[in-house]
This record gives structure tokens, C-alpha cells and sequence, in this order.
């Protein structure tokens, strides 16, 4: 892209302050920051948010732990011959930081052992290792990382023998990155050649992957199912032949794994239907009035959260094209340069970061089977510390699984 082209391209959504020091620069930062104009999705910016306060929302049956259980033998076979012919892949969503434990690493990189080293990473990899003995079969797992954490988690990998797994079934993969604005708008500066981009969220993770060719390679291995999980949960049980399954047949275009909420204010998106299709409402935009609703036998009607670990039939994830995802703006702290070239340190919120989340892709989905899992044995998130949902919490539950920390 040259001058022109970036100017011509800034103009459109007024932006063409970041061109401001363009005479200033050496011809290397000169190509840097049009590289970086080239680069920045602006389409975003003219987004009108999510629109969701008008759907009508309505409760979406669960299949609970027992009616699971009625039909486990006949799921788990046909998961099991579709996971020995490679249908299904894993998706990790490894894009984010440690940063609300204190670690300035990946957060799959966190130490949760006490005595024992068992970093949230191996616990998944040891889970994943288990269902590659059970199906006789390597599954690949594809590996989402940010531009910030990309070369640490693959040199964490390469050190760690990618624990046990078998290499050339892991390929790593960059998630997009959405322009940040301050509070009017504008892309701020990091300096004089850098416009300010940060992570687009856990939404973006199909259209990074064909960014970065993998759909060629998805079809061509004859991978009919992705499994996509976020890192957070040391419990989390991927490629589960019976969840699987019972998708395949309900002939199913994706599948939620959800579990009972503890009580109605449990930060856990809930799943449920939108306008007549499935869908997820996060708890913050869940009103009261839904939050507290029950049904005629006392229980609440949305009583299921979601644990972020999904699978999604491929062909129907080709309908989720990126301007179809509501985005999100979420008010955050930013270092930037102000117009004169000073570099501001803000104490206060100043600026927006822009994002997709992967519960939207539900919606864009026919049908949905909504899994129930025992949470005692599958959802040990791991979000603070301390406190709820928080190392603590995720170090009890691993020891009642018998995991050694
Ligand atoms: C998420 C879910 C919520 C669910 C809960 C269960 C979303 C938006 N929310 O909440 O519905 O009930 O988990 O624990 O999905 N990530 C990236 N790149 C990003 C942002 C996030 O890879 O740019 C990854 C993180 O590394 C993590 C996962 O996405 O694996 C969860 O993201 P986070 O934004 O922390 O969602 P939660 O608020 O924990």
C-alpha cells in the first residue's frame, strides 16, 4: 500500500491523523505504518453494536446428565468411529494473558501444581492424550495464540515436548487483531508509526484459521467437526466421543457443553433461543427478569451456562462470515501518544477495544444440542486468584479428580 492508498483508505472513516508524522519518519517506520494501515479492519468501526435488548428470548431443552446417560453406549460409538477416521479436530483458544492471576505469560502456561509443575496447558494435553488412547487415533489440535503471546506459547511447546504429543499434529495460529480507539473513535497512536490494535476477542477464531490457510488443510484431511475450548478450564474434557455423538445423531450442527448454574447470578453465559434460533446470552446482558424466571415445577428457565467448549459441524461454520458477529466494545486503560507526541500513561479508562465472541456463533446456527456435564468433573475455571472461579478453586476441584498437583 503506498501514501495515496493509505490516505484515500484512512479518509473514508476519518482517520488520516495517523498519516500526522508520516514526513517525520525513516523510510523503514514509513513502511511499517502503511503495512499497518493495510493491515487495520475499519469496517468495524462503523458497527452499531449488538441489537440483542430486542430479541425475544425463549428457554432451548437441555439433554440433562441423564437422558445423556440413557443414550451414552449408542453416542460414544458413533463419536468414537468418527474420531478413528479423523472427522473431528480441536480448536484451543490460547490468544489470551495471565494477566488477572498476576502472570505476564499465557495463561496456559500458569503453574496450578503445588508440589508437582502442571501448567494449565498440560492438564488439557494430558485430557486430549486420554482421547487419543480411547479412539486409537492422533486428533489435530490447532492452536489459537495473539501476536503478543504467539512465539512464547510455541517455544513453551517446543520445550515442553509439546507434552507428549505428537508434533506434526499441532499447527499454531495468530487471532486477527481490531484497531483501538479512544473514546470518540479515533485509532490511537502507540507512536509515531504504530497504530494501536489489540486481540479481536475469542469470535474471530474460524476466519483467523482461513486466514492463515487452514480451511485448505481442514478439508483435506477430511475434518468434518471442529471442537473448539477456551484455555481457562484445567477440567476441560475435549474431543468427548459421547458429546460428539449425540450431535451426529441428531444430525446437529453444533453442540454446547453447559452445566448447571450454582445460582442465577454465576458468570456464565446462558444458552437459549433468540428469535427461534440457539443462542447464548452473556450474563451481563441477561435482564432480571429472565435471570430470576422459573418454570411451572419452581426450576429456572435458564438454568444452563455454557463452558465454553463447543463443536461446530465446518460446513455450517462457513456461514459465519465475519460481519455477521455483533461487536463488542469494551472500555480499557491504553498508553498512547496524545496529537503534540507526548506519551500518556492513562490512570482512567480512555479507549475501546473492539470484539467478537464465539458464543454469537451459535445463533448463526440451525439447531444446537445443549450437553449437560457433571461441572464438578469438567468446569474448573481458572479467571482470578482468588475467590470464585480462581486458582484456589480450580486446585480443590483437580484434587478430587485425583489429579496430582
Ligand atoms: C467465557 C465465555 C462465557 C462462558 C465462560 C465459561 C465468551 C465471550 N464468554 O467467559 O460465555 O460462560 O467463558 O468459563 O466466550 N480468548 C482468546 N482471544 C481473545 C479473547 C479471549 O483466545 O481475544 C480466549 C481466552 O484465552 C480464553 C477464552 O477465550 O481461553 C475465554 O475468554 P474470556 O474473554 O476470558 O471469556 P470469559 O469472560 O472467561
Amino acid at each position: 500500500m503506498n501514501y495515496t492508498e493509505a490516505y484515500l483508505k484512512l479518509e473514508k472513516y476519518n482517520q488520516t491523523h495517523l498519516l500526522k508524522w508520516y514526513d517525520f519518519l525513516s523510510d523503514n517506520e514509513k513502511t511499517l505504518l502503511l503495512e499497518k494501515i493495510a493491515s487495520l479492519d475499519l469496517l468495524i468501526l462503523s458497527s452499531n453494536g449488538s441489537n440483542k435488548d430486542k430479541e425475544s428470548i425463549s428457554p432451548l431443552k437441555t439433554l440433562t446428565l441423564s437422558e445423556i446417560k440413557e443414550e451414552e453406549n449408542q453416542d460414544r460409538d458413533i463419536g468414537i468411529k468418527y474420531m478413528k477416521s479423523g472427522k473431528l479436530a480441536c480448536v484451543l483458544l490460547a490468544g489470551g494473558m495471565g494477566s488477572r492471576l498476576g502472570y505476564e505469560y499465557p495463561k496456559g502456561m500458569y503453574n496450578i501444581g503445588i508440589s508437582n509443575k502442571l501448567t494449565i496447558f498440560k492438564c488439557q494435553m494430558d485430557t486430549l492424550k486420554a482421547r487419543v488412547k480411547e479412539c486409537g487415533k492422533y486428533i489435530y489440535l490447532f492452536i489459537m495464540t495473539s501476536p503478543e503471546n504467539n512465539e512464547i506459547t510455541i517455544r513453551h511447546f517446543e520445550q515442553n515436548n509439546y507434552y507428549g504429543y505428537d508434533k506434526s499434529y499441532i499447527k499454531f495460529f495468530i487471532q486477527k487483531e481490531y484497531p483501538v480507539t479512544d473514546m470518540e473513535g479515533k485509532i490511537l497512536l502507540e507512536n509515531k508509526f504504530t497504530p494501536a490494535t489489540a486481540p479481536n476477542g475469542n469470535g474471530g477464531w474460524y476466519q483467523s484459521m482461513r486466514i492463515a490457510g487452514l480451511k485448505d488443510f481442514i478439508i483435506k484431511h477430511g475434518i468434518e467437526y471442529l471442537n473448539v475450548y477456551s484455555v481457562d478450564n484445567v477440567l476441560q474434557k475435549m474431543a468427548d466421543p459421547v458429546f460428539l455423538g449425540s450431535m451426529i445423531n441428531r444430525n446437529s450442527e453444533c453442540g454446547a457443553k453447559v452445566v448447571r448454574k450454582v445460582d442465577p447470578n454465576e458468570r456464565v453465559g446462558v444458552i437459549c433461543m433468540a428469535n427461534g434460533h440457539p443462542s447464548i446470552t452473556e450474563y451481563i446482558e441477561l435482564t432480571d427478569e429472565l435471570r430470576y424466571s422459573k418454570d411451572e415445577n419452581g426450576e429456572y428457565l435458564y438454568n444452563f451456562g455454557v463452558i465454553l467448549n463447543y463443536i461446530f459441524k465446518v460446513d455450517a461454520l462457513e456461514r459465519t462470515h465475519e460481519n455477521a458477529f455483533p461487536i463488542y466494545k469494551a472500555n480499557k486503560k491504553y498508553p498512547y501518544m496524545d496529537e503534540v507526541g507526548n506519551f500518556i500513561n492513562p490512570t482512567e479508562p480512555n479507549a475501546y477495544k473492539y470484539e467478537t465472541f464465539v458464543l454469537d456463533m451459535i445463533r448463526m446456527m440451525n439447531d444446537c444440542v445443549s450437553f449437560e456435564v457433571d461441572r464438578k468433573k469438567e468446569f474448573a475455571p481458572v479467571k482470578n486468584l482468588h475467590g470464585i472461579d480462581s486458582v484456589d478453586t480450580a486446585r480443590e476441584l483437580l484434587i478430587k479428580n485425583n489429579i496430582q498437583i
